[in-house]
């Protein structure tokens, strides 16, 4: 073969071209995949901020009774062996739907439930007996319990409403 130097430079501009056109094809491809690539880290940035965004409010809002400190001293004091939760008649009257009613006393005495009652009637129950029940619940809870327990089982009561 005969060296032909216009050749040569065919040649040349041609690789150049060809390293061009691959160079912007790439360049191309390169933006598409990042593009694709921030694309799915955002997404997934999107979903994780979902999810702990519904953990978070789930937190806040959403708490049920039964994972409130008072429950937990409901069951440890046994309160739970008298007071239902479900609506139930055990020895002594449901929790369930109490805050802020009318109770009827064994006087004939309306009382409203409100936070006071229900502190009073687990410090001093004797000091009013519920219409249709006994006198049967321990007097010993003030000494019992300290000032935080009872404010827990109010709040436990409460969110029975
Ligand atoms: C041995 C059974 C018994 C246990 C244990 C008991 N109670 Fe009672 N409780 C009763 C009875 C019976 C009444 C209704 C008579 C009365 O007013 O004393 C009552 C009334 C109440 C009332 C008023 C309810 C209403 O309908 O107005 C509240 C509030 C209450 N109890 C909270 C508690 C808490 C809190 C505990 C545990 C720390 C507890 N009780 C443990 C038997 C019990």
């Amino acid at each position: 073969m005969i060296y032909d130097p216009a050749n040569d430079v065919d040649e040349t501009e041609d690789t150049q071209r060809v390293d061009r056109i691959l160079k912007a094809s790439f360049g191309v491809v390169g933006l598409a995949l990042g593009v694709a690539v921030l694309l799915v880290g955002g997404l997934t940035m999107v979903g994780i901020a979902n999810s702990i965004g519904v953990q978070a409010s789930a937190g806040s809002g959403g708490e049920s009774p039964d994972q409130l400190p008072g429950a937990t001293v409901a069951l440890d004091q046994g309160c739970v062996g008298c007071h239902s939760i479900d609506g139930s008649t055990l020895a002594g009257p449901t929790w369930q739907g109490i805050f802020e009613t009318d109770r009827t006393m064994d006087t004939g005495d309306v009382v409203f439930a409100d936070e006071d009652y229900l502190i009073r009637s687990i410090v001093d129950p004797a000091f009013e007996i519920v219409e249709g029940f006994d006198a049967v619940m321990p007097t010993d809870y003030e000494e019992k319990l300290t000032e935080e327990e009872i404010n827990d089982l109010v709040d436990y009561i409460e969110s029975l409403a």
